[in-house]
């Protein structure tokens, strides 16, 4: 337990009493992923630049920035600015009214990183979270096709929400301009409408010819009628799953959506605002446009809670004519869109995208330079700031079998992830990964070349945990 006082920028606060804050932590809250009886009580007492401060003293550097999301580094000076010289005006202002906070925000989303009149973008919305960006588009794609069908990506993530416009009630139904008596629902509205697609191919497959995963999706199409299909959502590299899908994947599925006149939903939560090395991952590839983009995540390096969505302009303009019952009560949050603008200030001014794309190299290749020491690295793969590193075993297969189809049963806390987790915390380094054989390298934008090295040299030591462990498993064989 600390007795010590907290440092903050406004002075000492404390001190804490961190066992007590375990006991209620532990007693009340609804925690995520873990069961009661197997969760790890990790007290933070504060995030600061590159770095994490837990209660017991441990410093970490976050090289994953959390959850993929915390991309300018915690607490940036700037970005807090902002929030703070909003503060002095705002708290909570309904999405009836409107705050030039707000309007810059759309302005620097559609006119200065999308090109405005010269771009696809026409407009966007800022809500509380990437799972609500995905809803709205979701919905609206459903409103502006007037079909109820989604396909959807196996192996792939979009937030977790279940539908909330299928519910009854106040549920995202439209009044159409010229139909004002007419009430439209959802299309789909109660049903859930949900069609799975294979997973893309890895980066690395070497098959002739078509790719399986889009032959088989044509099928699907064919088979579920597209005239019943809305869009596909899609993530660029994928999240959860942590792979990037091989480089005709994307532009191929999106040459399907164009040939049977759906919607491209294309999911930037993650990839969006930098991660992948362009300001939005779909530009990393020629001819495409999506028709809704979920964001959220690096759009304010989650300094407060943030997600949102941006229509393209025909789908905006069919919007534009109609009332539209949707809107939750933090819907263009005042202080939420200062964070943005005072995080995508930043990054247009100090010109993080160059930044990103210059380091990026320098990360790659220590990664595959600890890779190549390292026996139970298998593919690495990624763009910008954001790698996946596969661990197998002596034969090269995945450790855990079920890899990506895990159902997260048995003994998680022995998976490789977990372990190199452990590992690399008992070094001062945060990072890990979701399912059991993938670690996901993906540092804050404004990491170091030394605080590179540092955490790859810590991944290093951990990587070799990692190899004695395949080495007992196959003396066990
Ligand atoms: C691709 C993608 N879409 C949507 C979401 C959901 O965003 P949020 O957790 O902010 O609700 C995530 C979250 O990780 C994501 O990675």
């Amino acid at each position: 337990m600390s007795e010590k006082k907290t440092q903050t920028c406004d002075g000492p606060v404390g001190p804490i009493d961190w066992g007590e804050i375990e006991h209620w932590d532990r007693s009340y809250y609804l925690h995520n992923v873990q069961a009661q009886a197997e969760y790890v009580f990790t007290g933070v007492e504060r995030t600061d630049g590159n770095y994490l401060y837990l209660a017991d003293g441990t410093r970490l550097l976050d090289f994953q920035s959390q959850l993929v999301s915390d991309s300018m580094g915690h607490r940036h000076p700037k970005v807090h600015a902002e929030i703070k010289r909003a503060m002095g005006r705002y708290g909570h202002v309904f999405f009836g009214l409107a705050t030039d906070y707000r309007a810059r925000a759309a302005k620097i989303v559609i006119e200065d990183i999308l090109g405005g009149e010269k771009g696809w973008a026409g407009r966007v919305r800022f809500l509380s979270s990437g799972s609500e960006g995905v809803e709205c588009a979701l919905a609206m794609a459903r409103l502006y096709t007037g079909r109820p069908v989604i396909l959807t990506q196996a192996h792939s993530f979009h937030g977790m929400t279940i539908g909330a416009t299928q519910l009854r009630g106040y549920r995202g139904n439209i009044t159409p301009a010229e139909s004002p008596d007419e009430i439209r629902d959802v299309p789909g509205f109660p049903g859930p409408g949900i069609v799975a697609i294979p997973a893309p191919e890895f980066h690395d497959w070497e098959g002739a010819g078509p790719l399986p995963s889009l032959v088989a999706t044509e099928r699907i199409i064919q088979d579920v009628g597209p005239e019943n299909i809305a869009a596909v959502i899609t993530e660029t590299m994928l999240g959860a799953a942590g792979y990037l899908p091989h480089d005709r994947y994307l532009v191929e599925l999106y040459g399907l959506s164009r040939k049977y006149d759906f919607l491209w939903i294309d999911d930037e939560v993650m990839c969006g605002f930098g991660r992948l090395g362009d300001w939005f991952s779909y530009q990393g590839y020629d001819g495409i446009e999506p028709d809704l983009m979920p964001i959220g995540k690096s759009i304010n390096g989650c300094a407060l809670p943030v997600g949102g969505v941006v229509a393209s302009r025909p789908i905006a303009e069919y919007f534009d004519r109609a009332r539209w019952w949707s809107g939750s009560t933090n819907d263009g949050h005042a202080l939420v869109c200062a964070s943005i603008v005072g995080n995508l200030e930043t990054m247009i001014e100090e010109d993080i995208i160059a930044r990103i794309r210059r380091l990026s190299p320098y990360l790659e290749a220590k990664l595959r330079d600890v890779g190549r020491r390292h026996a139970c690295v298998g593919r690495i793969a990624g763009r910008g700031f954001y790698f996946c590193v596969d661990l197998v075993d002596a034969a090269g297969n995945p450790i855990v079998a079920e890899d990506r189809d895990t159902g997260f049963v048995g003994d998680i806390a022995s998976h490789p992830n977990h372990v190199i987790a452990r590992e690399c915390a008992k070094r001062g380094l945060y990072l890990g990964g979701f399912v059991p054989n993938t670690i996901k390298v993906a540092p804050p934008f404004t990491i170091t070349e030394e605080e590179i090295d540092f955490g790859i040299g810590v991944f290093d030591e951990a990587l070799a945990v990692i190899d004695r462990q395949i080495g007992i498993n196959r003396s066990r064989a």
